[in-house]
């Protein structure tokens, strides 16, 4: 006999292995931005006075599936104007919380609804568009997941949320935001780098297991280098979308960036491999280390890569595309001096201040576009398009980005098909060198 509990148990499971088109909506979630304290550096010190959503640094994770209609109100209980940006995600205009093109800031005490329907899977994260600067930086990020229909199979699918920090002896932010030191530099780096909003020791694992690791840069300026100790991760998803699976030995994932990995733990019981960071040139450091327990949970990890299905991302048609090139100038140390003011950063020639957007170019609804990108400065630019995910012709696997990073000197091609209409923000990401003027808007339609 079966109960009736059993029965809707049976309806449940059935419904949620069933691919359907109408999935049903998602339940509103309330998202509450406010002071929060957050015990970064562990329990030895006292805590850190942060910005959070829902309390919690970083905020937490938002997991919906591919084609749920996600329904979000954030409310803001900050003493300052705010806003909610979803990284990634291809939104319509209205709702990408970027004010004051897409809407009006969120006031403190008012409320914001955010609807959109989350057509790609993978690995996105939400953070606010006003002074991010300095909004970002004191603690207000969280990671957005979109699960697959099917997602590949693994033993643990893990968030790694990194961040940076520059704390004082007592714990607490430097408050000096936006310095004009770290807007004509490298970014505000800070001294403290936290995995999930802690400054991490150990991550356990065992051997035989298979990770799916999504890493998502919340940092403001700092860009990691990871290096894997006698492992070799294999990307299969970078900024969320489907790559060629690929084994890489350094993982360089700039501010925004994500990368999914398939870690499998193929080290013996019992040992520790350290986790390095290297980006920077005699500064690496220890981010933690891969701990393995003295149990085995099989002989050795799957031997097929899992592979992830592409998103619907339509391809560009590169002969009949419309070309925009965009230099990338200024800075401390321009060859040109251009500097002048607040205005550090330019694209072609042009510097924005405060909330002002230049225009670079137009496109008409549904055009293919070549965007050439030239990084004509000493110093690294992780570019952000809103909107739109581009193909990054330039790079050896050709994959699909929202946030490409560009060395000094560097140059890159990046096609998309503008089918999103809007004025779409398209900026560094490095988010002192965006306060500095490098942030301007492309018009699609
Ligand atoms: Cu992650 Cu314009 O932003
Ligand atoms: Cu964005
Ligand atoms: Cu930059």
């Amino acid at each position: 006999m079966i109960t009736r509990r059993q029965f809707l148990l049976a309806m449940t499971s059935l419904a949620a292995s069933m691919p359907s088109r109408a999935q049903p909506a998602a339940p509103v979630h309330r998202l509450v931005a406010a002071p929060a304290r957050a015990a970064l550096v562990g329990d030895a010190a006292p805590p850190t006075t942060v910005w959070a959503y829902d309390g919690s640094v970083p905020g937490p994770a938002l997991r919906v599936r591919r084609g749920d209609e996600v329904d979000i109100v954030v409310e803001n209980r900050l003493p300052a104007d705010t806003s909610v940006h979803w990284h990634g995600v291809r939104v319509p205009f209205e709702m990408d919380g970027v004010p004051p093109l897409t809407q009006r800031p969120i006031g403190p005490g008012e409320t914001f609804r955010y609807r959109f329907r989350a057509k790609d899977a993978g690995t996105f994260w939400y953070h606010p568009h006003l002074r991010s600067f300095e909004q970002v930086d004191r603690g207000l990020a969280g990671a957005f997941v979109v699960e697959e229909e099917s997602p590949p199979e693994v033993d643990r699918d893990v968030l790694w949320v990194l961040d940076d920090w520059r704390l004082g002896r007592d714990g607490a932010i430097e408050e000096n935001f936006g310095h004009p030191m770290d807007v004509s530099h490298a970014g505000r780096l800070g001294n403290t780098a936290t995995l999930n909003g802690r400054v991490a020791e150990a991550f356990e694992l065992r051997s035989g297991e298979r990770l799916r690791l999504r890493l998502v840069n919340a940092a403001n300026a700092r860009i990691f280098g990871l290096e894997f100790e006698a492992h070799r991760p294999l990307v299969i998803a970078y900024d969320g979308q489907p790559v060629e699976p690929h084994a890489i030995e350094r993982v360089v994932l700039a501010p925004a960036q994500r990368v999914d990995l398939v870690l499998d733990a193929t080290a013996a019981p019992g040992t520790r491999h350290a986790v390095v960071d290297r980006f920077y040139a005699n500064q690496q450091y220890r981010l933690l280390d891969l701990v393995y327990g003295e149990e085995r949970l099989r002989p050795a990890p799957p031997a097929e890569a899992p592979r992830l299905r592409p998103n619907d991302l339509p391809e560009p048609d590169l002969a009949a595309a419309r070309r925009l090139r965009v230099e990338l100038g200024g800075g401390m140390m321009d060859p040109k001096r251009r500097m002048h003011g607040a205005r550090v950063w330019t694209m072609n020639d042009v510097s924005a201040l405060g909330h002002e957007h230049p225009r670079l170019g137009a496109l008409t609804l549904g055009e293919s576009c070549v965007l050439e990108l030239v990084n004509d400065t000493v110093w690294p630019h992780p570019m952000h398009l809103h909107g739109h995910a581009f193909r990054v012709l330039t790079s050896r696997y050709r994959e699909w980005r929202d946030t490409v990073l560009l060395m000094p000197g560097e140059r890159a091609e990046l096609a998309f098909v503008a089918d999103n209409p809007g004025e779409w923000a398209f900026h560094c990401h490095i988010l002192e060198h965006q306060l500095g003027g490098m942030t301007a808007t492309i018009r699609v339609g």
